[in-house]
Order: C-alpha cells, then structure tokens, then sequence
C-alpha cells in the first residue's frame, strides 16, 4: 500500500497528494488545516468572515479578518510545524487584495483562489513580498471549472504577468459551496439543480478535466515547469480518489468529507447536521453572492423568501452586493450555522454529505482516501 505519488509544486512537497479545500465561514481554520498538514496532506485555511469570533468583528470586520488570518496561521504552524498550510481566498472578497497580501505575509505556502478568477493574483502577492521585505515562496493557484476559464486566467497571467500558476484546482459540479458554473451549465452537465443527482454525466465532466490537463501542460511546457492540476467536487472514497488519478491528475482537493472529523472546526451542530442529511436534502441553492451553491436544505433554506428581508447590518463581506435584492445575509447566515445555530443558518455541503455516518479523526480520513488502511 501507500502507492500514491506524493503531491509536489514547486519545492512544496505534500506526502499524500491531498488538498483540504478550504471552507468558510469558520469551517477550516487552524485545528482541521493543521491536523491535515500534519497526516502528510495540505492544509487550507478559509479566509472567509475568519474573524467572525474576534470582539470588534461586527464594528470592523476587515481588521478582525486580517488580525484572524495571522492568528490561524500560527496556530496551524504549531500542530504541524513542517505540514504545509495553505489559505483560500475567495476572489469576490471585499478588499481581496488586503487578505492576499496579509496572507503571503503571515507565511502561507499556498493561495488558492476561486469565486470568480484571480485575475490580479500575481501581483498582489509579489507586492505583499516586497512590502515585507520576504522572498516570495507563497505559491498561487486559481481554481477552475472549465478549459474555457483555465485558459482565460492563464492567458492572462502569461500575457500581464510572464508567469503561469503554480497549481491548478478544478472544482467539478459535485463540489460543495458555490459552484462555478451557472445552473444552465449544471443542467448541461446532467446535475439536477433542484435535487442532488450523482448520475451527473461523469464522462463529459471526465472529458473536460483531460482538455484542462492539456492545456496547463502546455504553459507548463512554456515556462519549464511541472504545473500539478487537482480535482475537486465530490471525492469522498478510495474509488474516488483512483478515479481522479486514472484521468491524469496529480491529486484531489477533498472538502466535504474533512467537515465530519473530530479536528474540523465547525461545531458539533454542523458536523451532526451533515450525518443526519438524507441524499434529497442536498439541494442547489441561488445564494446572494449570485452563484448556485450547494446546501442541506434545513429550516433556515425552507424559509428564504417567505417573509421579505431587510438588511440590519452589512459586514462587508463582498464586492459586489445587492442590498436591496438579497434574499439574506450570506454572512449573517454562515455565522449562525458556525456558531451552532444551524437551523437558523446556511448549511453548505458538497453533494456526498448524507454518506456521513459518524465521527472520524483526519488520520482516518487521510488513510482511507490514500488507502492505507
Ligand atoms: C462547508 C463548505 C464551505 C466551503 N467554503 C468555500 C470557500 O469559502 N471558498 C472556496 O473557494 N470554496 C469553498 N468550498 C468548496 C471546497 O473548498 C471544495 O473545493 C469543494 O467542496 C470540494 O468538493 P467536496 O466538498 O465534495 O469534497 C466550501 C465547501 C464546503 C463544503
């Protein structure tokens, strides 16, 4: 056993060729990214509203934020001291590039980026570097869903920037959160959107990751550089896993099945929430952010919409936000669920939820995923 090459980008080398995706709000942070940095895999730590637990978070959310990411960061550096820790931050973030930079300073090994395309990704970590008067080791990688926008962000780092990314993540139409592609597209690709459907047309999706495959080799080949690809979105087993590799890929960012350990973060709520999920109560949901994103659709889901919402207080969490047309606050919603209140909260998940049966530690999980046990 343990036959899986390990996961090397650049002079990161990851044991087991495993990515925690990050999740926000409250999610991922030190416990689960150090825990999983420490098996051997990567740790990823979402930036996302990760100051909710700080005392001014609500007065000043941006300095909670960006107080939190140094503090997560040390704290997951002292599970797993030689672990490699990463961040995800989400390109639709309010003052995106404050978090970057915090990030490339607090000594992340990795960014990982998606919720839109990093388009100025390269620029803001190589001024994070020298404003800090660091040599830049902070690698960056842009998560995609299809060929179409592999190209466009590496096209646009290789024509602005010279460069090609360090990883490439390809999040699938199983992945949990917001998806990347647009209910259209989902329908396209076979994916039910009001219901979890697993029949989801593999083999185009299949087709699409190779083509991806493709062409980041080819700006590998440009810039003399092995540039590792992973797939993400619904790996939750072995098979999984073998699947993913058996397409080329060089490894898989595995979110969902790390929310049920004992080191996850989330409160014990969420973690219950998902062993208690049955299949059909996975559901796409439009979330305010203007992306589908996938959730257990709870009492919280149930009633969006049936009385009118009025926002009573904005935490600044994204861009682009219609206050006037929001069905709710997307942080207020992810707060309440990491802080316990699920019922009253948005509960995200990837589409293999309901196969949660109980508790696991991240050992466990690492070693059946790589299989190793
Ligand atoms: C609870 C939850 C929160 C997530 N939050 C984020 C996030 O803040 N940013 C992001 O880019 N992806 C987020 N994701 C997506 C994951 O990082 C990951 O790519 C995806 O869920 C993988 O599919 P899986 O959950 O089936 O393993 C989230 C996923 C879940 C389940």
């Amino acid at each position: 056993m343990g036959t899986l090459k390990p996961l090397v980008i650049g002079d990161l080398v990851a044991k087991h060729p495993v990515i925690q995706g990050g999740m926000g709000v409250g999610i991922s942070l030190s416990s689960l990214a150090g825990a999983v940095a420490k098996t051997g895999g990567i740790g990823i730590i979402s930036t996302a509203q990760i100051g909710f637990r700080e005392p001014d978070f609500k007065k000043n959310p941006l300095e909670a934020n960006l107080r939190a990411i140094g503090q997560e960061m040390k704290k997951a550096r002292e599970i797993a001291p030689e672990g490699i820790i990463g961040f995800n931050i989400m390109v639709a973030t309010k003052n995106y590039a404050s978090y970057v930079k915090k990030a490339v300073k607090a000594g992340a090994d990795l960014i990982i980026s998606g919720a839109g395309l990093p388009v100025s990704l390269p620029e803001y970590v190589a001024e994070a570097a020298e404003e800090a008067g660091i040599v830049l080791k902070t690698k960056i990688a842009p998560i995609v869903s299809t060929v179409k926008s592999a190209m466009v962000i590496c096209k646009l780092w290789d024509r602005k920037y010279h460069r090609a990314p360090d990883l490439v993540v390809v999040e699938g139409p199983l992945a949990g959160g917001h998806l990347g592609f647009s209910r259209e597209e989902l329908k396209n690709l076979g994916v039910d959107t009001s219901e979890v459907d697993l029949t989801y047309k593999q083999a185009d999706y299949d087709e699409e990751v190779k083509g991806i495959i493709r062409l980041v080799k080819e700006y590998g080949d440009k810039y003399n550089k092995k540039i590792p690809v992973v797939t993400a979105g619904g790996i939750y087993t072995h098979e999984d896993v073998l699947h993913q590799l058996s397409l080329g890929v060089d490894g898989v960012q595995v979110a969902t099945r790390f929310v049920t350990t004992v080191e996850c973060d989330a409160p014990e709520e969420f973690k219950q929430a998902y062993i208690l999920a049955e299949k059909e109560d996975i559901v796409i949901t439009k979330s305010p952010v203007g992306m589908p994103g996938r959730a257990i659709k709870n009492p919280f889901l149930k009633g969006v919409g049936e009385v009118p919402f009025r926002l009573e207080h904005c935490y600044q969490c994204l861009e682009r936000c219609d206050r006037e047309t929001i069905p709710y606050c997307i942080t207020k919603a992810l707060v309440n669920s990491a802080e316990g209140r699920t019922g009253e909260g948005l509960v995200f998940c990837g589409s293999k939820a309901y196969l949660a049966t109980g508790l696991e530690t991240v050992e466990e999980v690492m070693n059946d995923l790589v299989g190793e046990n």
